[in-house]
């Protein structure tokens, strides 16, 4: 009896999303690199169930039931091109590798070329929701061609979430779509933790909260248009106590990153769009890290006094509440804006109401308000920036003011608010029907000649001025980032 397929890699993803595959009724054969973990796997959780433990990869090839289907659950970067070039001679014509880890998506458009020119297919996908999101159901975003997808898609759907009936899981576009809509929902992750953060800074800093208000706090956020898994783990992350303290208030403020939100900014410089908020984000940790130099120059500045405003307690936790709402709205639409012009670059057909499903269930960004995203899509599959859809451009309208109240009172205070702040900034430049890059260009083309359009000329018609009177006629190339 031959498995269904094959995972490699038997770390805390790939344990897990075995036994969710087995648990949905499909045979599941495994290998590790370290043949200890398949025989403590087989011997342990996988005990009694329909799993193959292989000890070679021939082994684990030859388990598998035509077309293979060989999952990498590895780390991503070398170890899947070495995997690849392993499984290629062992592979015959039709048979699909997926790779389900964090991979950069130009590797995957590379890797989905060099397998389909061996005649495989390949499918790069984002799986999403850490270890219990695995085992009972992730979010999985499969990038690849349509017919490599068809072949693993009773599987994927079977094992993903799944939200009022519809899996977390479909097709997602050519190549490395899958993985560059896995990076973005990263780097969203990324701008909703930066937000919390900053609001739960404000309200101990500001409102005096301690962690059991805190907790209870994130509980009725979590009751209101915030609802999401992020803002839930939030108040159960200050009720955990240790020696009677609350945990958090012990732990380093120095944060980690494996790299995927420094990815997604990245990718928006290559693409020209403004994603300032998820920018700020991984800026943020990267100025989290720098622990010791921080405390030198807080002792340095000890003497700047902030004026603490005395607020509303209820007042202002309402404010705070519709403060991330607003913003998180601005962050999505610059994370929207991002997937629209990368589509456009790389040639994906992308389904932004299906991605906002996928996105729905399972991940770590899950929350009803991309319910919301969902149902803007439908309205209009064309829509250029979420901030012009209806019910966004109402839910503005209801929050920007606690926005401005919130970064004016964490400016007050002293507060570092970058995510909010870059959130205001974006919302106030992209509806300003006039910014100041009038004088930027003046600028540029009084120091280089670099030219400028006018305001009472047609678009397109470039001129320039001799501003100092010493300059000559010949202008600079005009070149576009
Ligand atoms: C997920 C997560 C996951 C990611 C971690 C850690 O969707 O399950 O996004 O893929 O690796 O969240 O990311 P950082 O170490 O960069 O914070």
């Amino acid at each position: 009896m031959k498995s269904d397929i094959g995972i490699i890699g038997l770390a805390v993803m790939g344990e897990n999303l075995a036994l969710n595959m087995e648990s949905k009724g499909f045979a599941v054969s495994v290998f590790n690199r370290s043949t200890e973990k398949v025989d403590a796997f087989i011997k342990g959780r996988a005990k009694g169930k329909r799993f193959y433990g292989a000890h070679s990869i021939q082994d684990f090839v030859n388990s598998l039931s035509s077309p293979k289907k060989v999952f990498l659950m590895i780390k991503a970067g070398a170890a899947v091109d070495q995997t690849i070039d392993t499984l290629i001679p062992l592979l015959n014509e039709g048979d699909l590798i997926i790779d389900g880890g964090n991979s950069n998506f130009k590797d995957t458009i590379r890797r989905t070329e060099y397998v389909e020119s061996k005649g495989l297919y390949y499918i790069g996908t984002g799986v999403s929701g850490g270890e219990e999101g695995a085992l009972k159901g992730p979010s999985i975003m499969p990038g690849g061609s349509r017919e490599a997808f068809e072949i693993v898609k009773p599987i994927l759907q079977g094992i993903s979430a799944k939200v009022n009936g519809e899996p977390c899981c479909d097709y997602v576009g050519q190549n490395g779509a899958g993985h560059f809509v896995k990076m973005v929902h990263n780097g969203i992750e990324y701008g909703d933790m930066q937000l919390i953060c900053e609001s739960y800074d404000i309200l101990r800093c500001v409102l005096s909260l301690d962690a059991d208000e805190l907790a209870k706090t994130y509980a009725s956020y979590n009751r209101s248009k915030l609802e999401s898994y992020l803002i839930e783990i939030t108040s159960h992350i200050f009720e955990q106590r240790e020696d009677g303290e609350p945990l958090v208030e012990k732990i380093l403020d120095c944060a980690g990153q494996k790299g995927t939100g420094k990815w997604t900014v990245m990718s928006a410089l290559d693409e020209g769009t403004a994603l300032t908020l998820i920018g700020e984000a991984v800026f943020a940790r990267c100025l989290s890290g720098m622990v010791d130099e921080r405390k030198s120059a807080a002792q340095r500045y000890a003497t700047i006094e902030t004026c603490k405003g005395t607020y509303d307690k209820d007042g202002f936790i309402a404010d705070m509440g519709n403060a991330l709402y607003a913003a998180k709205i601005i962050s999505y639409a610059q994370g929207y804006a991002l997937m629209r012009s990368a589509a456009t670059t790389y040639n994906w057909d992308l389904n932004y109401g299906k991605i906002a499903l996928m996105w729905r269930g399972g991940c770590i960004i899950r929350s009803a308000f991309l319910g919301k995203i969902k149902e803007a899509y439908e309205r209009d599959p064309n829509l250029e920036n979420l901030l012009m859809d209806e019910f966004f451009y109402n839910s503005m309208m209801q929050c920007q003011n606690s926005l401005r109240n919130i970064v004016k009172a964490a400016i007050d205070n002293g507060i570092a608010v970058p995510a909010f702040a870059a959130a205001l900034s974006y919302f106030d430049g992209y509806r300003a029907a006039r910014t100041p890059a009038n004088l930027l260009q003046a600028q540029r083309d009084y120091f280089g000649a670099h030219t400028y359009e006018r305001t009472d000329r047609p678009r397109g018609e470039f001129h320039h001025t001799n501003w100092t009177g010493e300059g000559g006629s010949t202008t600079s190339d005009a070149y576009n980032v």
